[in-house]
């Protein structure tokens, strides 16, 4: 048994882009998987801890739970018109998880690895409060760029602890905070230091996370604070603070798969506590969590531990750094579906602009050019020739096909497989559109449109090729292009959605056909310049919002 997860999205605001390339290659390579029979879970769920929430929810004069429910909501729905199928979608402020999570901090207190110590934290004299995380802004320590208190996410990259920012300020008051002690609880990750070293020597996954991983263990672990502040979140035991945020959100992985397998009547041990496969699909920015915090934590609670950690490189908009604050972002809702514009088309784009550990530029002008130039111009092209032609001349045709198209159909499924196993998610889908040029020539040289006249038997057997092409690329196809495929699918009456890759392999006697649809609508260039003009638009508008000093959205 095989568990995928993705890095929970924080429900402290929308969808955009940025997460969905967690998602969307995640969920590709998990209905491969299925496709190719492998039994797996696949679980996600709403991060509704930690600062970025009680910040956001403070200046939106809501409950955090309120927040949290909106959402949650969201979220969920993105995923389903976006085809993304989660198993089990939960959340992180539910009785189940808190329970998972203390039984887990209770674990590690008694086996020894948590102790408290006196520290000098940020405190806001205005706000008369203690600013975890979040409620801090300054200056980081390493290379200093403008940072958070937990993170320096504009600059380096790294974790940052309690204390270590530079000219703290008050995110939310403005304020030059004060440094106030008070005592907290710390896991002694350099512990484990020889642990991880090993560990990391065998994890698989993309080497982008690997090595900074690997070079992290080597410089700089350092004991990590795993209390805060703050009424929200999973109570730490016997004390007045909850533990970090980054303590319960992976924790999630696990109280999401005891969900998912109440539901699918399966046993979640068999994966974190005996040796199913874990796999983790998480973007570049969290690296430094699921590499170095999380199985640490994992071990020393005696719990099994990832096989592999895949994480994508950083979506970025027309070339700049993705941000929020600065209008450099492309929303799923408001931007990407109010615009009507089919899911398959950003699913492609996704998967299929860059490999899956660079970073990925969106611009509205590629998306075009790929959707009209490589969907429609090649893929679509070949598949509707084929069908039409086949519908108008035969209705029903018999199958006897060319070795040389098995041959070849055999050779792009070698290619999706092994460019999975290597978490090259561009190369299957190369690959996959390899198979539709090639029936494009194939087609083109055999001219069936002129043997249809002379020799029609010779004819049917050119098209009973095209149509088993036709029938691979619908099977190929569908984890990239769910909606297309299935409604092609049924075109020549094959239910997609419970196929098996070898299917493509398999020759029926005949195929009979409905009336072929065209698979793909083309994108139209006032479209593109509408939503081109219109992130444009934005970005001046934010300018002026932040010249006059509102706070952006963190
Ligand atoms: N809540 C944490 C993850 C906890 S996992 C135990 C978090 N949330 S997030 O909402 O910021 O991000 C959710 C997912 O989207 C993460 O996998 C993250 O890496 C990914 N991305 C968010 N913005 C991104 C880009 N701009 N580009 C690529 N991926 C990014 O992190
Ligand atoms: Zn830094």
């Amino acid at each position: 048994m095989k568990l995928i997860t993705c890095g929970l999205p924080y429900a402290n605001g929308k969808a955009h882009i940025g997460h969905l390339r967690t998602y969307i290659p995640a969920d590709i390579y998990v209905k491969y998987l299925r496709m190719l029979g492998e039994d797996i879970i696949f679980v996600c769920g709403s991060d509704s801890h930690g600062t970025p929430i009680v910040v956001n929810a403070e200046q939106a004069n809501l409950t955090p739970k309120q927040l949290v429910d909106i959402y949650h909501k969201h979220f969920q729905e993105i995923f389903e018109k976006l085809d993304i199928n989660f198993d089990f979608y939960g959340r992180t402020d539910e009785r189940y998880h808190h329970q998972t999570t203390q039984e887990i901090v209770k674990k590690l207190i008694e086996k020894g690895y948590v102790y408290p110590k006196e520290i000098e934290l940020a405190y806001c004299p205005r706000c008369e409060r203690f600013l975890p995380d979040r409620y801090v802004e300054g200056i980081c320590p390493y290379c200093g760029e403008i940072a958070r208190g937990d993170e320096c996410d504009q600059g380096c990259g790294r974790h940052l602890e309690p204390g270590e920012i530079l000219e703290a300020k008050c995110k939310i008051c403005g304020s030059k905070a004060v440094y106030k002690k008070q005592k907290h609880y710390f896991f002694k990750l350099t512990e484990f230091k020889e642990f991880l070293e090993d560990y990391l020597g065998s994890l698989e996954g993309t080497e982008n996370a690997l090595n900074y991983a690997r070079q992290w263990v080597k410089t700089e672990l350092k004991d990590w604070c795993i209390t805060r502040n703050l009424e929200w979140g999973v109570n730490f035991p016997d004390e007045n603070l909850v533990v970090y945020v980054w303590v319960d959100a992976p924790i999630g992985y696990i109280s999401f798969t005891k969900k998912a397998c109440e539901k699918l009547g399966k046993d979640w041990r068999k994966i974190w506590l005996k040796n199913g496969e874990i796999i983790h699909f998480i973007g570049l920015d969290i690296v430094y969590h699921h590499c170095i915090f999380w199985p640490a934590m994992l071990k020393g609670a005696e719990y099994n531990l990832p096989k592999a950690v895949v994480a994508s490189g950083m979506v970025k908009v027309e070339g700049k750094t993705f941000s929020k604050s600065r209008g450099y972002v492309v929303w799923v809702e408001e931007d990407y579906l109010k615009a009507g514009l089919n899911t398959d088309y950003l699913r492609y784009y996704l998967i299929n602009y860059t490999s899956h550990q660079r970073d990925l530029n969106f611009s509205w002008e590629i998306f075009k050019d790929k959707v009209n130039n490589e969907l429609i111009a090649t893929l679509g092209n070949f598949m509707y020739r084929v069908l039409h032609f086949a519908w108008k001349n035969f209705k029903e045709v018999r199958m006897d096909v060319d070795k040389e198209v098995i041959n070849k159909i055999q050779e792009i499924r070698n290619k999706i497989v092994d460019s999975l196993n290597d978490w090259e998610f561009k190369v299957a889908s190369d690959a996959f559109m390899e198979l539709a040029s090639f029936g494009n020539l194939y087609f083109q040289n055999a001219k069936p449109w002129e043997l249809i006249k002379q020799d029609k038997d010779e004819c049917e057997k050119i098209i009973s090729s095209c149509l088993q092409l036709v029938k691979a690329l619908i099977i190929f196809g569908y984890p990239i292009l769910p909606k297309t495929m299935e409604k092609m699918g049924k075109i020549i009456g094959i239910d997609v959605e419970n196929a098996k890759v070898d299917d493509a392999l398999k020759i029926d006697a005949k195929i009979i056909l409905n009336k072929p649809k065209v698979p793909f609508e083309k994108v139209e260039d006032e479209k593109i310049k509408e939503l081109e003009e219109y992130l444009e638009l934005f970005m001046k508008l934010k300018s002026i919002v932040e010249k006059e000093g509102v706070l952006d959205e963190i």
